[in-house]
């Protein structure tokens, strides 16, 4: 029995390589580097699956090229870097990593809301520059969170881990999605409450950004949103950073219309718009919403296991896409069958 040749398109924590590499021929690409397209492509053309990142694309031209390809094992929750659509027309199976970094990724959005409103990043850059003389009064003011109402674009299951955490500082809880909630329920006491996106945007002081990127929701926090906040809002970003209309959001945090940001993503990553490079008001993290040695360990696990119970002949539960199976099951033709130790 063949084993299969599967490319991983990046170092992985954990024992996820060492566990892939037991049953098939890996291809790793380590490196601080992202493979550049060509190469992606080539390399790809050459195996049966690949394990890849969210910086990786995916595309359609990608897989008519990559004849072989049976499987995209994606190594995070989202999957806006495949399309999805076009694997299903080529019979690939799409694998990603649900349920394993909620927590963890909350923990982040909590994190980053906490610093906008305390402003711990800007006081930390302040002692590093020497600019600390006394305890002064009014240094360093920062806005209460405790008390406060955020409201959250997206409740699955980070959006509740978020909830839960907000829930526990004392805070109100508003959100906003896309299927409206079965029960209606009395708007009082904490929360989380159900509300249109207008009201949470009007009557939140901060705002944490939940939601997949997809045609829906690229944008969904434009120019037109950004004026609804209250004045001096703070928005934390942990999902995909093309959710927000990053020109417009430069602008509302330059005239004071939002009064600081939490941002882990970005819309052309690792590219930061530069104006906000500068911007006291803001903090800035590199994607890091899910990177705890226990998360990303899980993650890489998850998707090594998944592209590995696809070849094995089971469906797998992590699979986006599991109407392809019986097509991807014809392509396979069990062929790494009991290629598992
Ligand atoms: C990270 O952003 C992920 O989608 O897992």
């Amino acid at each position: 029995m063949t084993k299969p040749r599967v490319l991983v398109t990046s170092d992985l924590p954990g024992d996820a390589v060492a566990v892939l590499s037991r049953s098939a021929d890996v291809d790793l690409h380590a490196g601080v580097e992202p493979l550049p397209a060509a190469e992606l492509e080539e390399r790809s053309k050459a195996c049966d699956g690949i394990v890849c990142l969210l910086g990786d694309q995916i595309s359609d031209e990608f897989l008519t090229a990559c004849k072989n390809l049976q499987i995209v094992a994606n190594v995070a929750v989202g999957f806006d870097n495949v399309d999805v659509g076009a694997a299903t027309r080529h019979a690939v199976l799409v694998t990603n990593t649900p349920g394993v970094l909620d927590e963890t990724t909350a923990d982040l959005a909590f994190g980053l809301l906490l610093s906008s409103a305390r402003r711990i990043a800007e006081a930390d850059r302040f002692i590093r520059a020497e600019g600390w003389r006394r305890w002064q009064p009014e240094l360093m003011l920062g806005t209460d969170v405790h008390g406060k109402t955020l409201g959250l674009i997206g409740y699955g299951r980070i959006g509740k881990a978020m909830a839960r955490r907000a829930l526990g500082f004392g805070m109100t809880v508003l959100y906003a999605r896309k299927v409206p909630p079965a029960e209606g329920g009395r708007r009082d006491g904490p929360g989380p409450h159900h509300v249109s996106l207008e009201e949470l945007l009007s009557g939140s002081d901060f705002v944490s950004i939940h939601c997949p990127l997809n045609k829906e929701t690229r944008r969904l926090v434009g120019e037109r949103e950004l004026s609804m906040l209250k004045p001096g809002s703070i928005l934390i970003n942990t999902s995909r950073g093309a959710v927000v209309d990053q020109p417009a959001l430069v602008s509302a945090l330059a005239d004071g219309r939002v009064g600081a940001a939490g941002l882990d993503v970005f819309e052309d990553e690792p590219n930061v718009p530069p104006e906000l490079l500068s911007m006291e008001n803001v903090v800035l993290t590199p994607h890091i919403g899910s990177a705890s040695i226990e998360t990303r360990s899980a993650m890489a696990r998850l998707a090594v296991d998944g592209l590995l119970t696809a070849f094995s002949g089971i469906k797998p539960p992590n699979a986006v896409n599991p109407e392809v199976w019986d097509k991807f099951l014809e392509r396979t033709c069990g062929r790494f069958a009991n290629r598992r130790s």
